[in-house]
């Protein structure tokens, strides 16, 4: 078979060399995309006088035909043919002949394989971004069932102060509010276009790359044919946008994976969502979050992949950038996987109040509260925390919570403690009164709650 660039060649090239160089393996999966740009770029081409009204029909057809074939599993790729833009063009003059070598007028690989991953990352932006809000949907439900339920807050992993469970998640609910924009932001600089660069210095043809900018749903052509080739910074873009995301999600599911444990017992996950062991009877293994949890490395690894491969690279085309393809469809994919599973586990978890409110009665965690309150007696704050440390002591050694001490006992560490000091220590009591803005205090939490509503329609 004769290479389609064999005409300046007296050798056949190696069998090694061939498999080595060709992308097809993976770059198949651009078909769609590249079928989508040749169109764009045909009826330019005759728009522009450059082909007959003939050609560009008969080239067309050509192009129709042969994506039927390939959705329809018929078409066959050949290493021999390197990539997936040659494997087209041999198709297509196989189906139409001759003629068939026109398409690619005015144009190069080179502007053809960034025009192909722009629309492919254009077509995955937009899919992500409405699987993020099928994400946000489910924290939003879980939110609304559970603005009362109380669970114990952390830092450090230590008990901490006691939260509403829907502040905990709509937490996560803003996270990915910024993963959306920022999905939506990089949007823009995907809606460039290169097709028309032509191989880094532009073409004498006179085409017009407005018009397939606009047929292709882009904003503008690249106003640099360098920089149109060269750029995969919105490749970068997006794998960095996705390792942000990834590692919320990898957060979320370590919390998914400690409150599933016996140890915190908060929520149990939906059978559906997770997997037995072969030798141990009695378990029930978080692997789904597990599994998010660890597909942050290979996600993270595709960023500094892209990263590296392109910090050396002089202008324009270089053949290492054909490894940009690996990465982005791995990340795509796994993104894709970890999306569509998160809502539905979410969705259909349990959330155990009983349990999370008896974490609360058996902790320290409204001691600030004691001290805020001596704190408004006017007690300097700081005197107070000192003696709320000594009172915590106290209760530890006495082996009783801080509800459970004596008003005698109380009165023992200052004379400012009163009988309402029950009623302020009551862990209703203790969320309730955080009402500062985005405080867990149940009202502002179900304000909180009306405004992400609205961040979704
Ligand atoms: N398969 C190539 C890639 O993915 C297409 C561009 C090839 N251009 C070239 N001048 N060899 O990067």
């Amino acid at each position: 078979m004769t290479k389609l660039w064999g005409g300046r060649f007296t050798k056949p090239t190696n069998k090694l060399v061939e498999e080595y160089t060709s992308s097809i393996g993976f770059d198949q999966k651009l078909a769609v995309h590249d079928i989508k740009g040749s169109l764009a770029h045909v009826s330019m081409l005759g728009e522009c006088g450059i082909l007959s009204s003939e050609e560009v029909t008969t080239i067309s057809n050509g192009l129709h035909t042969i994506e039927k074939k390939i959705a329809a599993g018929e078409a066959e790729f050949n290493v021999a043919d390197e990539d997936i833009h040659m494997n087209i063009e041999r198709m297509l003059i196989e189906e139409i002949g001759p003629v068939g070598g026109k398409l690619h007028t005015g144009r190069s690989r080179n502007d053809q394989v960034a025009t192909d991953m722009h629309l492919y990352l254009k077509e995955k932006t937009q899919e992500f971004i409405q699987q993020l809000e099928n994400v946000q949907q489910a924290l939003l439900a879980q939110a609304d069932q559970h603005v009362e339920t109380i669970i114990p807050g952390y830092t450090h992993l230590q008990r901490a102060q006691p939260i509403s469970f829907a502040h905990h998640l709509l937490a996560y609910f803003w996270m990915f509010e910024r993963d959306k924009e920022r999905l939506q932001d990089s949007l823009k600089r995907i809606n460039w276009s290169p097709l028309g660069a032509a191989a880094l210095a532009g073409t004498p043809y006179p085409i017009d790359r407005q018009m397939t900018s606009d047929a292709l749903g882009f904003d503008r052509p690249y106003p640099n044919s360098l920089d149109a080739v060269s750029d995969r910074d919105f490749i970068l873009e997006f794998l960095s946008i996705s390792s942000i995301l990834i590692t919320h999600i990898s957060r979320l599911s370590e919390e998914l994976i400690l409150w599933s444990s016996q140890e915190f017992d908060f929520v149990e996950l939906d059978d559906a969502f997770c997997t037995g062991s072969s030798i141990m009877p009695q378990k029930k293994n978080p692997d789904v979050p597990e599994l998010l949890r660890g597909k942050t490395g290979r996600i993270y690894g595709n960023l500094m992949g892209l990263l590296t491969l392109l910090k050396g690279l002089p202008l324009a085309y270089n053949k290492d950038m054909q490894e940009d393809k690996e990465g982005m469809f791995d990340t795509a994919e796994t993104l894709d996987g970890a999306l569509s599973l998160l809502a539905p586990m979410i969705e259909t978890m349990e959330v155990k109040a009983h349990n999370t409110r008896q974490a609360v009665n058996e902790d320290y965690s409204n001691a600030t509260d004691i001290a805020d309150y001596l704190a408004l007696k006017g007690l300097p704050f700081r005197q107070a925390h000192e003696i709320i440390g000594q009172i915590v002591l106290y209760a530890i050694n006495q082996n009783k919570y801080l509800l459970d001490l004596s008003m005698e006992e109380y009165q023992k560490f200052s004379p400012l403690f009163e009988k309402d000091i029950y009623k302020k220590l009551a862990p209703d009591q203790v969320v309730a009164a955080r009402q500062s803005e985005g405080g867990t205090g149940f009202e502002q939490v179900k304000q909180q709650l009306q405004l992400a509503k609205k961040a979704l329609v």
